[in-house]
């Protein structure tokens, strides 16, 4: 059996930034309102920026980072539910745009905000078949085009942005051991599709999805470190799906995980969904806040309802070095 190692990683958000000052200037909300609840103080919306092209941008700084040839990738996942088009897939306009083979595996995936850890899985599964050893995963968003502006709750929370990794897979390497799963609820946190015939307007029920978060993150953790045969403290950093500072905080709290292990960036992009996890590795890596060997256990949750999560190693020298 192989495993897989994360090589390098990329991304990209958007210039344009709304304040929560700005949407207190809109709507009927507070900077001290959403800080207090959320944690979060700005996001990152697209104006000119398109999904392709910030996941376009995130992928080749992971390849470059990683020092991996795009012929080399021998699958490509895109993990998100706002493509710019559904057909092609965001992931086939990287097959053209990056220069991946033809025959490289390209497709994008829909698990909402756990989308790119049930991406990394599959790549992971994959590469065990594939003749090439490299695999390239993305996350990526542009939820301020989904957001319902007439709906201060869920409104204030969403950002956009683009994460990429790029993994290598060996044999002897360690596994993900990644714990997945979903039970259908379309009440929770919904979005209508084209086959609804009703425009995508995103709407959640917080409170509930809330309540769902803290009971279904240490439940997933506790399975990934039970199927790694690993305590927290054998962890060296837990990277969180971002979506409530407040969820962070009692799972922080739960482990007594101290503060130099895990890492909070949504007070800067709000709940960029599928995009929150690796835009925190990218972010991690270049501040070398990661080491090679380190062991970084991520967990996700979000729409369907899903959830996940998955202990992955970074490989040695995927930092930048000059690499084949
Ligand atoms: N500004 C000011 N007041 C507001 C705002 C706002 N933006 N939004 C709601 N309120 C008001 C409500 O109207 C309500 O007023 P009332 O008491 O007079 O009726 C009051 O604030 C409390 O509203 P709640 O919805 O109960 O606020 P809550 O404390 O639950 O916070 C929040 C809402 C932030 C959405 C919280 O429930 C949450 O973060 N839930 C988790 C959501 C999540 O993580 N979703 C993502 C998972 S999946 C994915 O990533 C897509």
């Amino acid at each position: 059996m192989k495993g897989i190692k994360i090589r390098g990683t990329g991304r990209c958000v958007p210039q344009g930034v709304l304040t929560n000052q700005d949407l207190s200037q809109r709507m009927d909300t507070s900077d001290e309102w959403i800080t207090s609840r959320t944690g979060i103080r700005r996001r990152h919306h697209c104006k000119k920026e398109t999904l392709t092209g910030l996941s376009l941008q995130a992928a080749g700084e992971a390849l470059r980072k990683a020092g991996v040839a795009p012929e080399k990738i021998g699958v490509c996942v895109v993990a998100t539910v706002t493509p710019e088009t559904l057909v092609p897939s965001t992931a086939c306009m990287l097959q053209r745009e990056l220069g991946l083979a033809e025959d490289t595996l390209c497709f994008d995936l829909n698990a909402a905000c756990t989308g790119f850890l049930f991406a990394l899985h599959t790549v992971e599964c994959l590469l065990q078949a594939s003749s090439r050893p490299f695999g390239l995963v993305l996350g990526a968003e542009v939820l301020s085009r989904i957001v319902n502006w007439e709906d201060r709750s869920t409104c204030i929370l969403f950002g956009d942005g683009a994460g990429a990794v790029v993994v290598e897979s060996r044999e002897g390497w360690p596994s993900i051991g990644a714990v997945m799963g979903c039970v259908g609820n379309d009440r929770l946190l919904h979005v209508d599709g084209p086959g609804s015939g009703r425009p995508p307007l995103l709407s959640m029920e917080g409170q509930r999805v809330f309540k769902f978060a803290v009971e279904a993150v240490p439940r997933c953790m506790d399975q990934v470190l039970e199927r790694h045969g690993v305590t927290a403290d054998q962890v060296d950093f837990f990277v969180f799906h971002q979506a409530n500072a407040r969820i962070i905080d009692l799972v922080v709290r739960k482990y007594q995980i101290p503060a130099e292990k895990y890492y909070i960036n949504l007070e800067e992009y709000g709940n960029t969904s599928a995009a929150s996890i690796p835009l925190v590795l990218s972010e991690l890596e270049e501040q070398g806040r990661i080491k090679a060997e380190s062991r970084v256990l991520m967990v996700g949750f979000g729409g369907g309802l899903t959830w996940g999560g998955a202990l992955v190693e970074f490989a040695e020298g995927a930092y930048g070095d000059e690499r084949k």
